[in-house]
Parts: C-alpha cells; structure tokens; sequence
C-alpha cells in the first residue's frame, strides 16, 4: 500500500475522534449522519482498506461476501459485535475488532439507572408531572420498591457485569450472578455464584442482563424464565433486545408477575416496542448505555488504537475475528 490506507467512518463520531482519524488516515467520514443502507454500505466499503462502524452497521455474510479483497479490518466502535458475522469475516480473513472496557462504566450506570427508574416508577412519575397530571399527594401515592438490602442478579458478570455489581453493592445489595464458571474470589468480591441461568434468575429480585447476543443467549429471557423470576422482581436490560422474548415480558409485565423493567435495549432499533412503551411500570432508554461525552471519545480512540496496530503490522489488542 503506497500513502495512508483510506478509512471508511460510517457514522459521525466524537470532533476529537474525527480529527484523529483525519489526521492519521485518508479517512472518508458521514457528516450528515445518515444511516447506510445495506448497498451504500456495500459502495462505500469498495475503496477502503478498513471500516470504523458501528453497531447500526449490519455486516452479515452477504454484505461481507460483496467486500473487496483490499479491505482489512471491520474496527467497531462498540464492545458488542453481533451485528457482524464474524465466521463470515475468519473466512474471509478480515479483522474484526471492538471497543471493550471503555464503556464499562457509562453502561452500569445505566444499568443502575434502569434499575432505579423501574423501582421507583421513575417513566410514570415524569410522565405526572410534564404532563400537568399531578394533582394530589398521599402516603399511598406513586409508590415503588426498594431495592436496599435486595439481591441484584447478574447475567453475564464481564467487564460491565463486575461494575454494576460494584455499583449494586453502594446501593447495599446482595450480588448474584451466573457465569459458566466461578470468578477468582478477589474478582468475585463476595458475589454469590450460580451454576446455571435459572438457579441465578429465581434468586433475582433485580435481574440484570449483560451477556452479549450470541447464538446461545437470544432468548435467553423467555416465558419459563421469566416465569421463575420471583414475584414482584424487576428486570433490567442494557445488553441487547435479543436476549429477551419481548411479547413474554409484556404479559409478565401486564399480569404483575413482575413489578416493572428497565430498557435500554430492544429487539428492534431504533423504534423499540410500542406494547411495551404502553406500560407505565416499564422505564426506557434509546439505547444510550455508552452515550456520555467521555465514553464516546474513549470509543472512537480505541478504536483508532486497533486499525493503527493492524496498519504498524501488530495484532490489534481487541480482535475478535
Ligand atoms: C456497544 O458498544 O455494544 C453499545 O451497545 C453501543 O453500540
């Protein structure tokens, strides 16, 4: 390759981002924001040696079959990667990378955001007031439950996992999760294992997703789980909308089996659910979890960081495929 390799950035990232991709790359980028369709992306994929996409991004095995030879490296700018298939992309040996670690924090705390928002009704509560609908007050009204001294469930205790449960503990809660296996103690820090999904689910007041979607996981979230989650319990939800069987929580939703749910992800984005929108003991989010200022900088640079390896000729640290 003669000059700087050519990178496409499919969507507007952060102005810092921008200008270093801009400075190191023969960088083409979106200013309006549009999002691609399949075959634009197709066409603009066609005279790039990398891609810096994101999660709006699907790079399934056709649209990775229409890439051309000269692209190397599909860099996310996202820790989760199931909009891109990654068997396709080995077979075709094109890099895959995403953004791990980064978006930790911002995620838990929209984990502990959904979570308090459905606890304490928080969607409804707004809804009373903007709305001019606040009319009275009572020890009785707009009550919601505690989650002090409650246990707070953990489906997937990864890198966003370990910091919500830190989060979880300051608000005194009792750490479950379910991991395949056991964490060392010292990352564990007193959390209780459990060896299977159900087992972790039924002794889940706030059950919180953070798995990624994998063939294993989508659905995970189905009638018979859900149907073990204690009565009363509130699920949380800031993976993906493909872990849980939508039509399931409505009814578990509707019939009070569960208090309430927080969402900041849905099976279809954007846009979401409407069944679930009419609920007022459900509290949602467009899927923000790493939507602060910080986050996306450290994102869109961790990223840079994988395609700068790649071209410099060393493993990018965060390949996935
Ligand atoms: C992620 O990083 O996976 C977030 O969902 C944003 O794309």
């Amino acid at each position: 390759m003669t000059g700087r390799p050519r990178l496409l950035v499919t969507r507007r990232l952060s102005p810092e981002v921008e200008a270093r991709a801009g400075r190191d790359y023969d960088a083409v980028f979106n200013p309006a924001d549009r999002v691609l369709t399949r075959e634009e992306l197709v066409a603009a994929c066609q005279d790039v040696d990398a891609v810096l996409p994101c999660h709006s991004e699907r790079f399934d095995a056709d649209v990775i079959a229409a890439l051309p030879d000269r692209l190397r490296l599909i860099a996310n700018h996202s820790v989760g990667v199931d909009h891109v298939d990654l068997v396709a992309a080995r077979a075709r040996g094109i890099v895959v990378t995403n953004t791990p670690d980064v978006l930790s924090d911002a995620t838990a705390e929209i984990a502990i955001l959904c979570m308090l928002g459905a606890a304490r009704r928080g969607a409804e509560g707004d809804r009373l007031v903007r709305e001019g609908r606040w009319t009275t007050w009572s020890p009785s009204f707009m009550v919601g439950t505690q989650v002090t001294g409650k246990r707070f469930g953990i489906l997937g205790m990864g890198r966003v996992g370990r910091v919500a449960a830190a989060r979880a503990r300051g608000f005194g809660m009792e750490i479950h999760y379910h991991n395949r296996r056991p964490l060392p103690q010292d990352a564990a820090q007193g959390a209780i294992w459990h060896d299977t999904p159900e087992s972790l689910i039924a002794a889940s007041d706030v059950l919180s997703l953070h798995c990624p979607a994998t063939p294993e996981t989508v659905g995970i979230i189905n009638a018979a789980r859900i149907a073990l989650m204690p009565r009363g319990a509130i699920l949380v939800n800031t993976a993906r909308g493909a872990l849980v069987d939508e039509d399931a929580l409505v009814a578990a939703l509707q019939d009070g089996h569960l208090f309430a749910a927080g969402l900041d992800v849905f099976r279809t984005e954007p846009g979401g659910n409407p069944a679930l929108a009419a609920l007022d003991n459900v509290f949602l989010l467009p899927h923000v979890g790493s939507a602060t200022f910080e986050t996306r900088i450290a994102m869109g640079y961790r990223a840079l960081d994988n395609i700068d390896a790649l071209f410099a000729g060393r493993e990018p640290a965060d390949r996935v495929a």
